[in-house]
Formats: structure tokens, sequence, C-alpha cells
């Protein structure tokens, strides 16, 4: 009798022992209805001081909304900039593709600012379902304009608007994308370039100025929107600023038929950068890449972006061959001249740990395999928290079997060391990092800019299942949810 009752008593226990835990997980894994972002993170101070629960009571009185984070409120706007967003049926090599369009194309409009200028974007959802926004890649602008939907804002509803205004106080490349349902907005073309030049304009050698957007749409790689090459007029001898910007998930790798110089990365001039042979440079998703291109006698300079696409710099009708691609990548590490700088870059005041895995689990109710930032998955992931001027460390190290594209939302990282060799050439900023499957990095950054900030995969697929966290420096809140009634999801 007994022993009957355990024959389907133990299995009973076993199938608990196993299914409890593993609901448990299932639940945890589920995202309410409305969340704010202060309550997804499990706070990580790093190796620094831990400060007060106030910095994590959003709930009281205290405290900095991000809304409150802007740049001069009342100052006028140097650059007006109206631009909509619609849902749309694009044309890529002739084929129909559901996507997105700005002001009617995709990519946008490239919006063109001087240094130090007030940018102000009036933006309107024409038609784009469940919402988008704004988000001003690499550009550091005050919290509150940071386009981080049920983060820094609401969605904007079709229909609706929202005002971004922000100084553009470094000049570079950048880019805009919607960062509302990114994964399927940014891919399906809501996007476009914005370009600061530097004041006064310090670069009287340069003839010419042309953005190369390189977006794949529905499988079709294109520049500028285009299916095939970007023809650039220009003349023997005349050098010319090649402005890539990488807006798919995958690193993108640029070659030329003769030297091409890396002038800047990320909107960061590199130091003393020498002309490149025999290499070729890997742009990262987010990433963006200015090139000088020196037209040649014989008429005409070729770039591939990837094999499939290129641009021709030159005489019309010239027509170079493709040139063979390099085996072998340029390394950043060791490009260009270091520069004596006054910031000690070397005792942070804190350091983190970004160790990312693959784990069995559930992500939003979802079994598989995800992945997981120091150890943990989607959304009991690390909160990185910070004060106001810190210099803070952090150590990525992708134990992965994929490069992942790493964007802090808000800063610029200042690359030390990979694999624990330091950096010898020009200063290496950037805001699109890739690391590669077994690769670490020590990068550093300045909390110079107070907010509720993004620091997540720019592969935007990882991002979806859930390769995200977040920066937050002391005492911010937000009254922004993610999910509730704008249904804000920026993955
Ligand atoms: Cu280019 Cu979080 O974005
Ligand atoms: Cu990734």
């Amino acid at each position: 009798m007994a022993e009957a009752r355990l024959r389907w008593l133990l299995p009973l226990g076993l199938s608990l022992a196993v299914l409890v835990p593993l609901g448990v997980l299932w639940q945890r894994s589920l995202i309410p209805g409305s969340l704010s972002v202060l309550d997804m993170g499990v706070p990580d101070f790093g190796t620094g001081t831990v400060f007060g629960a106030s910095a994590h009571d959003h709930h009281g009185e205290a405290g900095t909304s991000v809304t409150d984070l802007v740049d001069a409120p009342n100052r006028p706007a140097d650059v007006t900039v109206d631009l909509r967003a619609d849902a749309a049926q694009l044309e890529i090599a002739g084929r129909p593709v559901q996507g997105f369009t700005v002001n009617g194309t995709s990519p946008g409009p490239t919006i063109r600012a001087q240094q130090g200028q007030l940018v102000e974007v009036r933006f309107t959802n024409g038609s784009v379902p469940g919402g988008a926004t704004l988000h001003w890649h690499g550009v550091d602008v005050p919290n509150a304009m940071d386009g981080v939907a049920g983060v820094t804002q609401d969605a904007v509803d079709v229909g609706h608007s929202f005002t971004y205004r922000f100084v553009a106080s470094r000049a570079g490349t950048y880019w805009y994308h919607s960062h509302q349902v990114s994964h399927r907005q940014v891919i399906g073309g809501l996007l476009g370039a914005l370009v600061v030049s530097p004041a006064g304009d310090a670069t009287p050698s340069e003839t010419g100025d042309v953005v190369a957007i390189a977006h794949t749409y529905a499988g079709f790689r294109t520049i500028n929107g285009q299916a095939g090459d970007l023809r650039v007029a220009a003349a023997p001898g005349d050098r010319v600023r090649v402005r890539v910007v990488n807006t798919d998930n995958a690193t993108l790798p640029l070659w030329a038929d003769q030297p091409v110089t890396l002038a800047a990365l990320d909107g960061s001039e590199v130091n003393r950068p020498t002309p490149l042979t025999g290499v070729m440079v890997g742009v990262a998703a987010g990433g963006r890449a200015d090139l000088l291109v020196d037209v040649p006698a014989a008429g005409a300079a070729r770039v591939q972006l990837s094999k499939s696409t290129a641009v021709i710099v030159g005489a019309d009708g010239v027509e170079p061959p493709p040139p063979s691609q390099p085996s072998s990548w340029l390394d950043l590490l060791s490009y260009g001249s270091p520069l004596a700088t006054t910031l000690d870059p070397t005792r942070p005041d804190r350091s983190f740990s970004y160790r990312m895995t693959q784990q069995p689990g559930f992500v939003r109710g979802r079994p598989g395999v995800w992945w997981a930032i120091n150890g943990q998955l989607y959304p009991q992931l690390p909160m990185f928290m910070v004060r106001q001027g810190e210099l803070v460390a952090v150590h990525f190290d992708n134990q992965t079997t994929e490069t992942h594209p790493m964007h802090l939302h808000g800063h610029h990282l200042l690359v030390l060391a990979r694999n624990h060799q330091p950096a010898s050439g020009s200063p290496w900023w950037t805001d699109s990092l890739d690391v590669l499957p077994g690769e670490n990095y020590d990068v550093v950054f300045w909390a110079t800019n107070p907010g509720l900030w993004m620091d997540h995969c720019h592969n935007l697929d990882h991002a979806k299942d859930g390769m995200i966290t977040h920066l937050a420096y002391e005492g911010v809140t937000t009254p922004f949810r993610l999910g509730g009634d704008h249904l804000n999801e920026p993955e």
C-alpha cells in the first residue's frame, strides 16, 4: 500500500522539483504591462561607493526627473528641421519592401549643423503604427532628448509630435533612428544621418563631403537607400570625405583600390592617421568611419562597402574594377599616434564588469538559450549605478559565439586595452565598439552627462532578445514606463 503510493508520489515529487523552479524562472522572465526601468535592473555599484536607497527610490519626491535634463531651454535654435516618419512601401532594387520613411524617403534627410549650434528637430509621427521616436546615435545629448521610448519619453503616437533640442557640441558623423521597437523600425529604415562640421570649418584640404549610409533592406544592400554603387563627382587631385554610416546589425567591412585614410571614427578625429593599404576597416553596427579619398589621375577611386556595394569618387563614366578583398583588418588599437591628454584614464572611481555569455532559461516567457550579462537574463540585468563626475571603467568580456557591438548612450568610451594589450595608437574614442567572440576590452568614460542611459548591443536582434542594460546616475528618476498606455518598447 505504502509502496504503491510511493510509486506515484516519487515521480510527482521529482517532477515538481523540476517544474516549480522552472515555473519561477518563467514567471520572473515575464514583463508586467507597465514597468519602470528603475525596477527592471538589479543595482550594480561596481567597485565604487554604494550610495543611498534614495538613488533607487523613484517613488519618492527626491531626485531629478529625466524630463528636466535639457540643454539651454531658452536659447533660440540655430538649425530647425521638421521630420515626419511614416510607414511606407519602399522600392529597393526594383522590388517593393515594407518599411518606413522620414520626410518621404529612407534614409531620411541628412541634418547638417556646425559645432556649437543648437539643433531643434520637430518630429511628427505621420503613420508609424505603435509609435516612434528619434534617438541621436553618438551625440551626447541631454538625457530628455535621448529618444528612448519608456525611459526618456513616451513613444510618439500617430498624429503626435515631439521636439528634440540639443547643442551639437562635437563635430563628426552621427545618425538618428527610432528607438521604439527598433529591431523593426531601424531595420525598416526609420533613420538618417546627422553631420556636425567643425566650428569655423577647420578642414580646408577637403574639397568634397558625402554621406554613405550602408543599410540592408529585406536582404538588399544599399547606399543611401539605392541598390548599387554611389557615384560622387570629383576631379583628379580632389580630396573627398566619405562619411560611412553602418546602420545594419553586423560589422561592415570597407576597403579601397588605393590608399585611403581613416580620418575619424564614431565622430572623433583620429590623431595623425596614416593611409591604409591591404587592410579592411571594420565598422561596427551603429558605427561611423570617415574616409579621406584622394581622386587619382586615372579618374576615379573605388571604396567597397562590403563586396556588393561601392562608393566611386571621381569623373563620371570612369568605372574602376572592384579591388580584391584584403584578408586582414585594420587594428584600431595601434592606428594613428598617441596624444597626451590632461585627463588621466588610469584611476577610475568605479569599475564594472560586463560579461556576456549564453545561458538557458526564459526571456519574456519564452524558453531558449539567451544572452546573459554577468550571469543574468533579461530583465534581471545589472543597472550600472554611477555618480556625476566619476571616471568609470568597464571591462567587456565576450564569452559568446557572436560579435556584440556595444553602444552606451550619451557618452563616449575611450578604449584602454584589448585582451589586456594596451592601446598604443591615436586615442580610440568610440560609441559603437565591436567585441568579438573571445575578446575582452577595457574602456573608460567620464560620467558627466546625468540621466538614465541605455547601454546595449546594437545588433538589434540581440537587443530584442534582452541584450540591454542601463547606466543610472544617482538620484535620476523617470516618469515613463516600459509598456503602459503608449506600449513603449525601446528594443
Ligand atoms: Cu543606435 Cu540604443 O541605439
Ligand atoms: Cu549582441
